[in-house]
């Protein structure tokens, strides 16, 4: 992060209660081992054999990262997060299910994918975001033409884009700010593509919080 250009914070509180001694010690022991480089870097270098890299974007608890990263070992994600209690959270769930192709930036998304070399990923996931839905902290939402455009230089052509939110306001602003980028394609054919989890979905903590205003919806946009 420049210090000339500070990025506007997206994110909420960065601790909540005491981390457990045994995440915290996680903390300690694993996460230098995970953590990606704090300088440019290709993603191939970190997993030579994985077939592709996906990025999830303030993961949480980790439970999705995990979950996906268990389905699909071929495949190297890596999560950016800035809540201490989620990462080490995360840290338990690879620890636990002993994943070896998950990387952590316990820190803003944004200062990990300016690291990242155009077109390396092929699934991003921003899953039910801080919604800031007062209007004067609507500028603090992740989803902002800068990170749209961020978002088009790291996904391949033909890689994927997934957000959602139960918030509806959220909605549409994504909506609006990624359909309107010439680099993105909304892949709904019809309202089911939105009302219902994908496939391939792993519902996460919050989502199951309920706390938006409207239910979830999955707003999946193919790189073109
Ligand atoms: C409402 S929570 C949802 C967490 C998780 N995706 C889930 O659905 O359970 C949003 C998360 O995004 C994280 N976040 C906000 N801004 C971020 C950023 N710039 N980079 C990475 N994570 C961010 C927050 O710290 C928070 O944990």
């Amino acid at each position: 992060m420049s210090e000339d250009h500070p990025l506007l914070r997206s994110y909420g509180r960065l601790k909540s209660r005491p981390i457990k001694p045994r995440q915290a010690a996680l903390v300690e022991t694993l996460l230098p081992s995970l953590r990606p480089p704090a300088e440019p870097f290709d993603p191939r270098a970190l997993k030579p054999d994985a077939a592709e890299t996906w990025l999830e974007i303030g993961f949480g608890g980790g439970e999705h990262m995990a979950a996906q990263a268990a389905r699909r070992p071929d495949v190297l994600i890596l999560g950016a997060e800035p809540f201490q209690n989620g990462v080490a959270s995360a840290l338990r769930h690879v620890d636990e299910q002993a994943l070896g192709n998950v990387r952590i930036h316990d820190g803003d998304a944004r200062e990990l994918m300016a690291q990242l070399p155009h077109g390396c990923l092929a699934r991003g996931f921003i899953l039910f975001p801080d919604p800031w839905p007062k209007g004067r902290h609507k500028k603090r939402r992740f989803i902002q033409p800068e990170t749209v455009a961020e978002l088009a230089r790291l996904i391949a052509p033909g890689g994927t884009l997934r957000f959602a939110s139960d918030w509806a306001d959220y909605v549409n602003w994504s909506l609006l700010r990624i359909a309107a980028s010439p680099a993105f394609r909304w892949t709904a054919e019809r309202a089911d593509d939105w009302r219902r989890p994908p496939a391939d979905h792993i519902t996460t903590r919050y989502e199951e919080k309920r706390l938006g205003d409207c239910a979830p919806v999955f707003l999946d946009f193919v790189r073109t």
